[in-house]
């Protein structure tokens, strides 16, 4: 078996998909990866908490102590080769970061968005915006997603979908929570999963699971 993987989780806020992934780690389902920092762009993230509560080491690179997006993801690009990342996963990072990230770690980041991509992602449309959105628009299902990160906002290859009926009565708030639960605390682990276990294959910008 090849050399465990280190997982690095970028954070932003409460952090409940990264508490998934502290929960499959605890379970032994992170196949040979293990959550080895977590670094977050707010200093006041209760994610940090929750890594310090399982004992993971913390780290905060604050998005507003840099003037502009390619100055930060020129630090955060340092910081991830220091930490010698192998996976870098976006569990509610609301940070769009730039190919001087990007290109360093090619289809070694992963992002949970939460709504069927290619519907309702892009630029402004992170956490509850979307569910304003599908719930504004309509639709009778939406869900979650977890891709490779490229430059482009939420546009690299999928890994991983999972449908989630809206009801008659939801808010953008009792959306957010069921596609939560069930879907974005189940695909994301899985897709580490699979990404740990060297099961992911990248082709023409679509991927395969072996
Ligand atoms: C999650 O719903 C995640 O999918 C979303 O923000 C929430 C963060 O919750 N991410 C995005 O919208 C990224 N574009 P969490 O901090 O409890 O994991």
């Amino acid at each position: 078996m090849s050399n465990t993987k280190n997982i690095v989780v970028l954070v932003s806020g409460g952090g409940t998909n990264l508490q998934a992934l502290i929960d499959a780690q605890n379970k032994g389902e992170l196949g040979n990866g293990k959550i080895t920092c977590v670094i977050s762009s707010k200093d006041d993230a209760y994610a940090l908490t929750r890594a310090e509560n399982n004992g993971i080491k913390t780290r905060t690179l604050v998005r507003k102590e840099y003037s502009d997006i390619s100055s930060y993801s020129c630090a955060m690009r340092d910081l991830l080769l220091e930490e010698k990342a192998d996976l870098i996963v976006y569990a509610g990072f609301m940070t769009i970061l730039d190919e001087n990230v990007c290109n360093a770690f090619q289809y070694k980041m992963i992002n949970v968005h939460p709504a069927l991509i290619p519907s309702f992602c892009g630029k402004g449309y992170y956490g509850l915006h979307v569910h304003e959105e599908a719930l504004k628009k309509g639709v009778k299902v939406s869900g979650a997603t977890v891709h490779f990160v490229t430059a482009e906002c939420d546009a690299g290859p999928i890994i991983l979908q999972k449908a989630v009926e809206v009801m008659n009565d939801d808010t953008p708030e009792t959306l957010q929570k069921r596609i939560m639960e069930q879907a974005e605390w189940k695909i994301l682990p899985k897709a580490v999963q699979l990404f740990c276990d060297d099961r992911i294959i990248v082709e023409n910008h679509k991927t395969y699971i072996k």
